[in-house]
């Protein structure tokens, strides 16, 4: 039966279902932390960054509101409430992230953290085209990636809900990342400890050519 659903309706259903039990799995500390640390070091001060897929705002959107100016986007309206309580400082969207337009360039940095993989990989490239022309000359990504070969795939149970992923393998990604238009500057495969059941992604800090 859920096979019938748009995949961006499943996934944006799921996590308004899921909100409550995803936010007590999730670690406290960004993965990959030494991308972030580089990422964070290379922004200037008070830059303008987008957390693309922000969920309830922790921990990313959280650490990078410490020094930043952070708009937050999520397709799920439960994560965007949770975000606006947990940090207030940042500004947040309802959106989906295929949608944004931005015609401005306004962001110095772009980060996303486990959510493009909820998107169907044949929209990856436009996507990440998209980051290209929101950022400013120069600006960079910190991306979650898949690190393996997954077409469309729904999980019926998972966290409770019924959950979509799809994404190409590290190498593709990092092909399709340049071919975007950036240059990669560090990629790093990360296993995490708290999706279940446990899952390796791929993280790339990469640069607007
Ligand atoms: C695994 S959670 C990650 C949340 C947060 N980035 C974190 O690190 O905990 C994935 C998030 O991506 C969001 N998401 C998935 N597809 C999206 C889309 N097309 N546009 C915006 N948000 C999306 C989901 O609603 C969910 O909050």
């Amino acid at each position: 039966m859920t096979e019938e659903i748009a995949p961006q309706d499943l996934v944006r259903d799921g996590y308004d279902h899921v909100a409550d039990e995803y936010f007590s799995t999730r670690s406290e500390t960004p993965e990959s932390s030494a991308l972030f640390q580089e990422f964070i070091g290379r922004l200037p001060p008070g830059a303008s960054v987008l957390d693309a897929g922000c969920g309830a705002g922790t921990p990313i959107a959280r650490m990078l509101s410490k020094s930043f100016d952070v708009t937050g986007v999520d397709i799920s309206q439960e994560q965007i409430n949770r975000a606006r309580q947990l940090v207030p400082e940042a500004t947040f969207l309802c959106q989906d992230m295929v949608d944004l337009t931005f015609p401005d360039s306004p962001f110095d940095g772009i980060c996303s953290y486990y959510a493009i993989i909820h998107i169907p990989r044949e929209e990856h490239p436009a996507l990440l085209r998209s980051f290209h022309a929101m950022l400013k000359p120069g600006g960079f990504v910190l991306l979650c990636m898949g690190a393996g070969d997954l077409p469309g795939s729904v999980n019926e149970d998972w966290l409770g809900a019924p959950m979509y992923w799809s994404h190409y393998g590290a190498e593709t990604n990092l092909k399709m990342i340049q071919e975007c238009g950036f240059t990669v500057l560090s990629s790093e495969l990360v296993s995490d400890n708290f999706t279940k059941p446990p899952a390796t992604h791929l993280f790339v800090l990469a640069e607007k050519r």
